[in-house]
């Protein structure tokens, strides 16, 4: 027997940052898109918790429990009572430490997974409150679609999109670290009136109108200026994307995986073509966007 969920990456296509809160969190309007990169993570009984995971990036990931996806068997377990016996394995996609939120997507996906294989048809606010306690952007990666993040991130509410959008992703060489980015801006801001962080009603309008062309005029990141000063070379990937025609480019979330939002599926096929000839990442994708949340996708003998 065996459970395997497929779940999305995500770009934020805002992401307004407030001033550092006495927690150290930062209060957010995070205004998240989930992408059509995917991360699958299969879980199988086991005599004991084990992790593993395949793929290009799969040495970069931990395989003890600091993974998001065994904390979520943990955590799961813990609730019912019993002992988190499972094997999860870990196809991994989404780029690690890129800031497409690819740890949060194996915590929601294995947390999904468990649910099914020990039949515990937990309610999706059940789900939900566990999500929120692995990490802010956890519960985003098991709804999907798109949404607006408050608090830290992980107070959501759906938002409605009008169609389609054509993205390209430009991978880096190594990642950075959320907590490192968010200390950088604040640095970066000390001294400053931080303002309140909302979202921005033009952007809303964009996304539900469909219309890539107002929403590339929207796009806004307030962590980009601090991913830049920790890795100054990403300015030269996000100039190849939009010399290439990109209608837009940002850094996706803390980074450093840079996103270029195109006009359709041809723009962004030329778009990644250029961007993997400049020489400025290490691999170049392209994904559609809205991608449903986790799901899952298999759910038998194994
Ligand atoms: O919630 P999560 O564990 O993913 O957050 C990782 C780190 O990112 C936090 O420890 C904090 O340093 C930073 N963070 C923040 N404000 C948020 C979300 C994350 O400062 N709203």
């Amino acid at each position: 027997m065996s459970v395997t969920v497929r779940v999305p990456a995500k770009v934020n296509v805002r992401l307004a940052v407030g001033a550092a809160r006495p927690d150290g969190f930062h209060d957010l309007a995070n205004v998240f898109l989930a992408v059509g990169l995917h991360d699958e993570i299969t879980v199988t009984p086991a005599d004991e918790l084990t992790v593993t995971c395949s793929g290009p990036d799969a040495h970069q990931v931990p395989l003890d429990t600091t993974n998001l996806a065994a904390r979520a068997a943990i955590a799961l377990a813990g609730r019912h009572g019993i002992d988190p016996r499972v094997h999860i394995h870990i196809a991994k996609d989404i780029p690690v430490a890129g800031g497409m939120a690819g740890g949060s997507a194996d915590g929601a996906g294995a947390l999904l997974a468990c649910d099914a294989l020990w039949s515990l048809n937990s309610s999706r606010d059940e789900l939900l409150a566990i999500c929120a306690e692995l990490g802010s952007d956890v519960p985003f990666s098991l709804v999907g679609g798109a949404a607006l993040g408050v608090g830290r991130g992980e107070q959501l509410t759906p938002l409605d999109t009008g169609g389609d959008f054509h993205w390209v992703f430009a991978m880096a060489d190594g990642g950075l670290s959320t907590p490192a980015v968010f200390r950088e801006f604040d640095r970066l801001t000390e001294g400053t009136d931080v303002p309140a962080p909302t979202a921005d009603p033009a952007l809303l309008e964009a996304l539900r109108a469909g219309d890539a062309v107002a929403l590339a005029s929207t796009l806004a990141n307030d962590l980009q200026p601090a991913a830049l000063s920790l890795r100054p070379s990403l300015a030269d990937t996000l100039s190849a994307g939009t010399a290439a025609g990109a209608l837009a480019a940002l850094v996706s979330g803390s980074g450093p995986t840079t996103a270029f939002l195109t006009k359709g599926p041809d723009a962004a096929a030329e778009v990644a073509e250029a961007l993997l000839a400049s020489g400025t990442c290490r691999t170049a994708r392209v994904a559609q966007a809205p991608a449903p949340g986790a799901t899952v996708v298999r759910h038998g003998a194994a």
